[in-house]
């Protein structure tokens, strides 16, 4: 079960020797066992680990077949989540979507637009607009069922439906991800007789893209689900307690950046040299920087995508502050290919690349800035993807979340709360005068004066 995804950890070894990363073992063994028995801290949101041998064919089916229906309908579907009810299909669908998707004339699959992600009356308005002409399905997904955001979103596009088609029509327009029983959004389905798909208790919203908060969303754009799960079944085989260390991917990436941030590294910057890549990167911050930074702790993590950002980030990574570790994702074959012609009068001095394709001209970029980075004092993890598609991503997630587990284990926090997310919605909730918050309401005012 080798080889899903390659990882390479010996270009930090100018910061952690080999014998260190190897005296990491058996902590890391130990964390990755604590994640599958269920012995360590916040045990009660462990449901991903063995999430993807759990997802049936049956309910793979049932997700499809909704998908169907709904994309039968719509033109456009508005996904209206936040956070963990976001970014997993929002990173997934970039990554699988042509990128130029909206200039094509024919749409074979339904467009998904987002909402619920932010507060800007701006986005909702213009979002409001764009989807005038075109026939329209919302997938509605928290798991509290009580996150603002998203439950104002939906306030505005379940009245949209509504005037358009009229509240039976709309309610078969409509899908709802939440919570079995609790929260705001589960009631109003109920009362509003939308289907629904469940989030389990043991899943976590960072960590259940494979559940149908990833899952639905997913279908109904084209993307094939059924390899996205197969993909972390595999890497679920592969990242297993009873897998040895030297050949447990999660366990040397756990391990890799664990040493490196107790030898004072404060920064984990995700690369990608592709800027399919872009929402791997947004998903992969909150996985990491919600499990991992609280008690005063953790990699901050950052990202970039390259070689776009070698022109602005470039300069601090090569020559900042030293506390930056870099991890990059490398695809090794692309899904199309560009091949450099040789010009006759070579104008432009380009012909000593004339026959190389655009992918090795980007590999290139990539070892020549791995080197100078490392060389500049930035260790470097590398991971490499054969190729971008749903099986290899869907090994990827799972493997970033298993990674994020043993890491935050090794850290000695809970990686699956969030505890800090309250205080902003506290104070958010009494400035808008949300009833039971009178008295804080009035001492932030006075703050604010
Ligand atoms: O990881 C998490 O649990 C959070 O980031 C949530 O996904 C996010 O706050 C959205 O919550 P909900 O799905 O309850 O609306």
């Amino acid at each position: 079960m080798k080889n899903i995804i390659h990882i390479t950890t010996d270009r930090i070894e100018g910061s952690v020797s080999a014998a260190e990363l190897a005296g990491l073992k058996s902590e890391i063994m130990a964390a990755n066992r604590m994640l599958h028995e269920g012995t360590g801290k916040g045990n009660d949101f462990l449901g991903w680990v063995n999430l993807p041998s759990e997802v049936t064919a049956a309910e793979l089916q049932t997700l499809n077949e909704c998908a169907a229906q709904l994309s039968g309908k719509a033109q456009v579907i508005v996904v209206i989540g936040i956070g963990g009810s976001y970014l997993g299909s929002k990173a997934v669908l970039e990554a699988m979507n042509n990128s130029f998707q909206l200039l094509h004339k024919s749409q074979s699959h339904p467009i998904i637009l987002f909402a619920g992600q932010n507060i800007s009356e701006d986005y909702l308005y213009e979002l409001l607009e764009a989807v005038k002409s075109y026939s329209l399905g919302v997938v509605v997904i928290s798991k509290s069922g009580t996150t603002t955001e998203p439950a104002v979103a939906f306030r505005i596009f379940k009245e949209e439906i509504e005037k358009r088609y009229g509240k039976a029509e709309a309610a078969g327009r409509i899908v709802a991800v939440t919570d079995a029983k609790r929260g705001a959004l589960r009631t109003l389905a109920s009362q509003e007789g939308y289907a629904t798909f469940v989030i389990p208790d043991n899943v976590g919203g960072r960590y259940s893209v494979l559940t149908p908060v990833g899952l639905l969303p997913l279908s109904a754009a084209g993307v094939n689900i059924n390899e996205l799960v197969r993909g972390a079944q595999d890497m679920a085989r592969a990242t297993a307690p009873e897998v040895p260390f030297e050949e447990n991917p999660a366990a040397q990436y756990a391990a890799a950046r664990t040493a490196l941030y107790r030898k004072g590294f404060k920064i984990e910057i995700l690369a990608s040299y592709d800027p399919k890549l872009l929402y791997v990167s947004e998903w992969w911050k909150q996985l990491y920087g919600e499990s991992e930074g609280k008690e005063g702790k953790g990699l901050f993590p950052a990202s970039v995508t390259l070689t776009a950002d070698l022109h602005s980030m470039g300069q601090y990574i090569q020559q900042g502050e030293r506390t930056l570790i870099e991890t990059v994702i490398s695809i090794n074959t692309p899904k199309h290919k560009v091949v450099i012609d040789s010009d006759a009068a070579n104008l432009d001095g380009l012909n000593y690349l004339s026959g190389k394709r655009i992918s090795e001209v980007n590999l290139m970029a990539e070892m020549g800035t791995m080197l100078a980075h490392v060389d500049g004092g930035v260790p470097n993890i590398r991971i490499e993807l054969p190729e971008l598609n749903e099986y290899y991503l869907g090994a990827l997630l799972y493997f970033f979340e298993k990674a994020c587990g043993i890491s935050g284990y090794a850290l000695g926090v809970n990686p699956f709360d969030q505890p800090g997310v309250e205080a902003y919605k506290k104070n958010m909730f009494a400035l808008l005068g949300k009833p039971g918050y009178e008295e804080q309401g009035e001492a932030l005012r006075k703050r604010l004066k």
